[in-house]
């Protein structure tokens, strides 16, 4: 044997064996069909069951999805509860805590799976299989999940601000979050749209309306009647922290483009949605998305496996948890 043809076998082995391990590595469109061939099923069961009663959790599991795969990549440990010895995730204001919803739902979805395939399928993809069901019964896109995420133990509290953006960040801003994730520009526009359905706290958007800068109280990028009425839903320095607003308040329980005609009419409810017009590339995505629901929903709907693959671990990484609120012991 030359030298050439060892280099060229040893070269090929080495191929042969960084394919198999990043196969092994990767996430799996139906990767519970021989181990819990219900399992999608089963979440999008429970999915439907909890929007008939309140189509507003849609949102919510959208939003938590989200939140999860920002911090510490999807694994679940956005679901974990607080310990007397550790403040977890969930609980971090404000990012999470008070306005995170849809808990209720992630956990009977695990509890029906732990009785017909016990140990089998991660929180993580519960999560990611009930932010998908979300958004295609909210009127967007479905998409293949790829699964076999394995739940992370651990979730702090104080890995969630630094991760996250405020509602309060400009465009460049944004834009930096999202790139620390790998994402571009043009993602970040598209994931913004998921802003079409939900709704938020008075606190996210309050300083739009009374306290804006030295010159001016009231925001001038946002228009004036909208203003108005935020103003009579959000009184300053109402003692009611529970109040909440729509954020497409045309269609709040619709995944459609609607949230980025709010922006062209300057209502964009967060400063973080109205910056989106402020620089010339976003601005015209924001224009193209209005203008085309389908191509918006075919990419809102890539993006959002993208997302779903921060950070994943796979393989006998982590562990499957027996209850999404904790770890196992
Ligand atoms: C671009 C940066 C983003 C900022 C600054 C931001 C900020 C916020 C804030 C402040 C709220 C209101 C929470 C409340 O007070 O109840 C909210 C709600 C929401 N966000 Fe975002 N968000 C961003 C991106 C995203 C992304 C990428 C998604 C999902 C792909 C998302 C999905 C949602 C949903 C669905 C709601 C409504 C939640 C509900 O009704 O319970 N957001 N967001
Ligand atoms: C306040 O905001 C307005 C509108 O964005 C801006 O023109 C003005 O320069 C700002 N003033 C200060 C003091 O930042």
């Amino acid at each position: 044997m030359s030298l050439k043809q060892v280099i060229c076998g040893f070269t090929t082995l080495v191929l042969i064996l960084s394919n198999s391990f990043l196969l092994e590595a990767q996430l799996q469109v139906g990767f519970y069909a021989s181990s819990c061939s219900l399992a999608e099923f089963i979440v999008k069961q429970e999915v439907r069951n909890a929007l008939s009663r309140d189509r507003g959790l849609a949102a919510g599991l959208v939003r938590m999805h989200f939140h999860d795969c920002f911090v510490r990549g999807c694994d679940g440990s956005v679901l974990i509860d607080s310990t007397p010895s550790n403040t977890a995730e969930k609980d971090s204001r404000p990012a999470n805590k008070p306005s995170l919803r849809g808990f209720e739902v992630i956990d009977s979805a695990k509890d029906r799976l732990e009785a017909i395939c016990k140990g089998v399928v991660s929180c993580a993809d519960i999560l990611a299989f009930a932010a998908r069901d979300s958004v295609e019964i909210t009127g967007g896109f479905g998409y293949d999940v790829p699964a076999g995420r394995r739940d992370g133990r651990i979730s702090l509290a104080s890995e969630v601000l630094p991760n996250m953006a405020p509602p309060t960040f400009n465009v460049n801003q944004l834009t930096q979050t999202f790139a620390n994730k790998g994402f571009t520009q043009d993602e970040m526009v598209t994931l913004s749209g998921a802003h079409t359905i939900g709704r938020s706290h008075c606190s996210a958007f309050n300083n739009r309306l009374y306290t804006f800068n030295s010159t001016t109280s009231q925001d001038p990028s946002l228009d004036p009647i909208y203003a108005a009425q935020l103003k009579q839903q959000c009184p300053q320095g109402s003692p009611n922290s529970n109040v909440v607003v729509p954020m497409d308040p045309s269609s709040p329980t619709e995944t459609d483009v609607l949230y980025y005609r709010n922006i062209i009419a300057n209502r964009g409810l967060f400063t973080s949605d109205q910056t989106l017009l402020t620089n010339a590339a976003t601005a015209t995505q924001v224009i193209q998305n209005a203008h085309n629901p389908f191509i918006w929903r075919r990419k809102f709907a890539a993006a959002m496996v993208k997302m779903g693959r921060l950070g994943v671990s796979t393989g006998n990484a982590g562990e499957i948890r027996a209850n999404c609120r904790m770890i196992n012991s």
